[in-house]
């Protein structure tokens, strides 16, 4: 047992200097305070978390799996490689954290005294940004229970005959256990409205996107998703009469079916507003995929043509995605690293804002390569065997694009809330 001689010495050193070994780590003092930090804000109630990790026999019961999870870092998600662009909320455990989770697992894992248990942290509250000046809702849709993803737009009209801005938005699922991720988008053109399904249901299906030309994004959610906060000055623009498509797409793991309604909150702005939000796309939007390339890749760029100053970014690929990487070229030759994805995973796609917006100068390049593995060996793969495969919006196309949000430096819009 040559592994056990390590902690012998440990515990012999220990108590020959008179200190006794750290203590087995407890639920209560150790453990639970890392899942207040890292995992509470899904796995609670309304969390978008399969399960809560709030109580001792919460975590004790999946005890293994939070050992595994957390030691290959799949738990808390982040996609984003670390260092790689300056985000808001990066989630990540550092190394020691992971270990006191691993002792704590493999020392028995012990609740310890319910006195040291910290009193649980309040998340932000739906309601804690007052009443929203618009709220834009999906149809009432029911999901069957057993698995299968299941992707739904639905075209919601607004009521405006004048162009409106705002500057925060919240999307709220009505049901987070069947509720996988949301997009709201701005159709100007209302074209939207005309699309029919051919299942009577509520809504259309939408795998890769809304079917119509997108004026921009309204907001989003995913689990642990925060509000859509602007910058200051800084308007989200609903064109008069424009439609929102909301994208929903559900994954019911129960096994009876579930419905849901979905929230978008918009809250109008209230001081001048001199900036408005643009989305452009980065990427290719032409291209087949051999069958059975284990590595197909692309290289895409876009020119900068008026200084702009991007807020976030969404990296965007379907099942057959492993890596995508976004960088701009500033005309004196350096670089900024704008976003990084090694390990592509079609179900955690969502925003990355940045923590300041990053400013690129008039002749900047924003530059671009994405990979697939539309080898057998890819597990994701969904054609075995495996075919050619093109670009396209439908569930057996792919995609590989980066869509930025951002502003341009010099608009001086004057747009006063009344
Ligand atoms: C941003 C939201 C989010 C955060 C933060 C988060 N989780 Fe999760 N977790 C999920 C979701 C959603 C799933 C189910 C889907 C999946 O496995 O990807 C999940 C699944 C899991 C599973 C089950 C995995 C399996 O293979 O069965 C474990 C265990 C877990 N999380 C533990 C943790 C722990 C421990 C933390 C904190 C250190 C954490 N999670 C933080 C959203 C989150």
């Amino acid at each position: 047992m040559p592994r056990l001689l390590p902690v012998l010495v440990l515990v012999a050193v220990g108590s020959l200097g008179g200190v006794s070994a750290a203590p087995d780590p407890t639920f209560t003092r150790d453990v639970a305070p890392i899942f207040q930090r890292h995992c509470q804000e899904c796995h609670r109630a309304e969390g978008g978390g399969p399960f809560h990790l709030i109580t001792y026999e919460q975590a004790y019961r999946r005890r293994e799996k939070i050992r595994e999870t957390t030691r290959t870092r799949t738990m808390p998600p982040w996609k984003a490689v670390a260092g790689y662009g300056d985000f808001v909320g990066v989630r990540g455990l550092s190394k020691e954290e992971i270990a006191v989770i691993a002792r704590w697992v493999e020392t028995g894992a012990a609740e310890g005294d319910p006195a040291d248990l910290a009193p649980p942290p309040v998340f932000e509250a739906a309601a804690s940004r007052g009443t929203p000046d618009l709220v834009l809702r999906s149809e009432p849709f029911t999901v069957p229970g057993g698995g299968g993803d299941i992707y739904r737009c639905f075209s919601v009209p607004t009521p405006f005959t004048e162009d409106r801005y705002f500057i925060v938005t919240e999307t709220v699922p009505g049901n987070s256990r069947i509720v996988h991720h949301v997009l709201a988008m701005v159709d100007a053109s209302g074209g939207s409205a005309h699309i029919r399904p051919s299942d009577w249901s509520p809504g259309y299906p939408c795998f890769g996107g809304p079917r119509v030309r997108i004026d921009g994004y309204l907001g989003g959610w995913a689990p642990g998703a925060r509000p859509w906060v602007m910058p200051e000055g800084v308007g989200i623009h609903l064109p008069a009469g424009a439609r929102v498509v909301i994208q929903m797409h559900y994954h019911n793991a129960g096994p009876t079916a579930a419905s849901d309604r979905t929230e978008v909150r918009l809250h109008a702005a209230t001081t001048p507003i001199v900036k408005q939000l643009y989305f452009a796309r980065v990427g290719s939007f032409s291209f087949t995929i051999p069958a059975g390339a284990a590595r197909h890749e692309i290289e895409a760029s876009m020119s900068v043509h008026r200084p702009m100053s991007l807020i976030a970014i969404h990296p965007h690929m379907h099942l057959l995605g492993r890596e995508m990487k976004v960088w701009a070229k500033l005309p004196d030759g350096s670089t900024r690293p704008l976003v990084q994805i090694d390990d592509w995973d079609f179900n955690w796609q969502g925003f990355y804002f940045y923590r300041t917006p990053v400013a690129l100068p008039l002749g900047a390049w924003i530059e671009l390569t994405a990979a697939w593995d539309n080898s057998a060996g890819n597990a994701r793969n969904p054609n075995r065997p495996p075919k050619p495969v093109r670009w396209g919006e439908r569930t057996v196309d792919e995609m590989g694009h980066a869509a930025i949000i951002y502003t341009f430096d010099d608009e001086k819009i004057n747009y006063r809330p009344r």
